[in-house]
């Protein structure tokens, strides 16, 4: 028994070892993204497909000057993938990212077209573009200064809601295909994200758990603080 485990155990390493692999290299080959192509459609867009030039928006190499549009520049490559595809409605299941009350967003019809390639072209353009520090968002609420550290720092414990700090890292730089950064994001889309966790509009159940347990007071001043990280 003892030994045909380790056969078993044996074959198991020797796929891994060999076969697989070579499988993943042959799919990075046919798929491989190209962010000159993400650069164009992010630039351009594609109006035959109804997709709008996310430059007008998310600025020059997704650095949103404009509060409730998200900075993309720097986000982890498997984020943006994940959300491009979290605004598409699949048959009869609701998008994960809708507006409130179930609505729309501005992104749900300029994702709708988009096929896997389209994402993955744009997620390894903006994951390679750098945040421009200075025209990033930032706190400006210093009377909620000292709530919002404490609630990134050590969460607020008698609600079980955790450090923001455990995943989204101390700076708020998040981390790589995890979790996304906060730190330069603005805190009016910050703040706006939270709202829709905690009403499930966004649905995530990590994210919901926490959101759900905080007031408007709790969500302002950590969406401020996490903005001014650096
Ligand atoms: C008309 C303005 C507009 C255009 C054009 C636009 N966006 Fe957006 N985008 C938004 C807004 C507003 C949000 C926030 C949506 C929400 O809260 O549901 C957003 C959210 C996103 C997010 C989620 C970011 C995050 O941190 O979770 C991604 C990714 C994104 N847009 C990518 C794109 C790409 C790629 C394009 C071009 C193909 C594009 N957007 C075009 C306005 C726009
Ligand atoms: C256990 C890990 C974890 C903790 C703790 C956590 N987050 Fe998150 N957060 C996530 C994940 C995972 C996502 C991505 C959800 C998705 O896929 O849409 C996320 C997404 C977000 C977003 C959306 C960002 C964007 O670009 O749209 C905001 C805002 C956010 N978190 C704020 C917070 C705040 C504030 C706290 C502390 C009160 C916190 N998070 C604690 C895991 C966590």
């Amino acid at each position: 028994m003892k030994r045909a485990l380790s056969c078993l155990f044996m074959a198991g390493s020797l796929v891994l070892a060999g076969a697989i692999p070579g499988l993943v290299q042959a799919q990075d080959a046919a798929q491989k993204p190209d962010a000159k192509a993400g650069e164009q459609l992010f630039v351009k867009g594609d109006t035959s497909r109804g997709i709008l030039a996310c430059v007008a928006c998310h600025g020059a190499g997704g650095n949103s000057t404009i509060p409730a549009n998200p900075n993309l520049a720097g986000m982890p490559h498997e984020y943006i993938v994940k959300q491009l595809q979290d605004f598409q409605a699949h048959d009869k299941t609701p998008p994960v990212r809708t507006g409130a009350n179930g609505a729309p967003t501005i992104m749900s019809s300029i994702a709708a077209n988009m096929k896997p390639e389209d994402m993955q072209n744009l997620a390894l353009y903006l994951s390679h573009q750098p945040l421009d520090w200075d025209k990033a968002g930032t706190a400006t609420k210093p009377a909620t200064k000292d709530l919002g550290q404490h609630i990134w720092r050590a969460g607020i414990v008698d609600r079980k809601v955790p450090a923001c700090a455990a995943c989204h890292s101390a700076n708020g730089a998040g981390l790589p295909g995890e979790f996304p950064r906060l730190a330069g994001q603005h805190p009016e889309y910050i703040l706006e994200q939270l709202k829709l966790f905690r009403s499930g509009d966004r649905k995530s159940e990590i994210m919901h758990a926490i959101a759900d347990r905080m007031n408007d007071q709790d969500l302002a001043a950590v969406a401020d603080y996490a903005a001014g990280l650096r």
